[in-house]
């Protein structure tokens, strides 16, 4: 089964001091940085662009794990490479077998990761399935992309549980990223269920020792890994 790993997501600090987001999180041993980039269309809400990333870039060398929630990826995915990405994830809703290919070729020239997303409902596509082992990092969405701080959507568990098997089933290495409303108090479900990313917002930035946060993650999501 893959490592757990923490993945704070900025959105949920304070905007204009990002840099002190990516602060906490170097502090709390973070393993790498979630940067939700939302265009106003694919989502309600419009975030930040490659220039940001870029400018983060600069100041840390953790993993930049960035989010694409954009109707058009292929017209910014040089973009985010340039500005320092790491792992690219992509939206499963705005692709197909042929786009998923043309933004692979992209990303695996640069020797980038390339993730895949899916919002609550959607099912890992056929084409995807056929895909997984180009794909580094398989993210569930737990919530309706758009804000930090809404609640996880329970609903989406057995969704976790099936697409950890097929994982495990195939014998990949692929991540099994978590990805909206993740608390202390279920992140247990979560590792239960086989995620092994866990992406938090308010679930870091929203605590009042946000630093502390990063390790209770981390140490409630170990305890299910040395019981199972
Ligand atoms: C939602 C984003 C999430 C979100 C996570 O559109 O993709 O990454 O910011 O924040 P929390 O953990 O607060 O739900
Ligand atoms: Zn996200």
């Amino acid at each position: 089964m893959s490592e757990i790993k923490i993945a704070p997501s900025i959105l949920a600090w304070d905007l204009g001091d990002l840099e002190g987001a990516i602060e906490i999180s170097v502090k709390g041993g973070a393993d790498q940085v979630h940067l939700d980039v939302i265009d106003g269309h694919f989502a309600p809400n419009i975030t930040f662009g490659p220039g940001t990333v870029k400018a983060l870039r600069s100041r840390c060398n953790l993993k930049f794990d960035t989010h694409l929630m954009i109707d058009s990826p292929h017209l910014y995915v040089d973009k985010f490479l340039e500005a320092g990405s790491d792992l690219l994830t992509f939206h499963a809703e705005v692709l197909n077998g042929s786009s998923f290919d043309d933004l692979y070729r992209v990303v695996h020239a640069k020797g980038k990761e390339m993730g895949l997303a899916m919002k609550p409902k959607t099912e890992l596509p056929r084409w995807a399935s056929d895909r997984l082992d180009r794909v580094s990092t398989l993210v569930i969405m737990t919530v309706n992309p758009g804000f930090s701080g809404q609640s996880m959507d329970m609903s989406v568990m057995p969704k976790l549980q099936k697409i950890s098997a097929l994982v495990e089933h195939r014998g990949l290495m692929t991540d099994v990223e978590v990805d909206g409303g993740v608390e202390p108090e279920n992140v247990q479900e979560v590792a239960k269920r086989g995620g092994n990313v866990l992406v938090a917002g308010a679930g870091v930035y929203g605590k009042k020792d946000p630093v502390n946060a990063i390790s209770v993650l981390r140490e409630r999501a170990l305890q299910v890994r040395k019981a199972q």
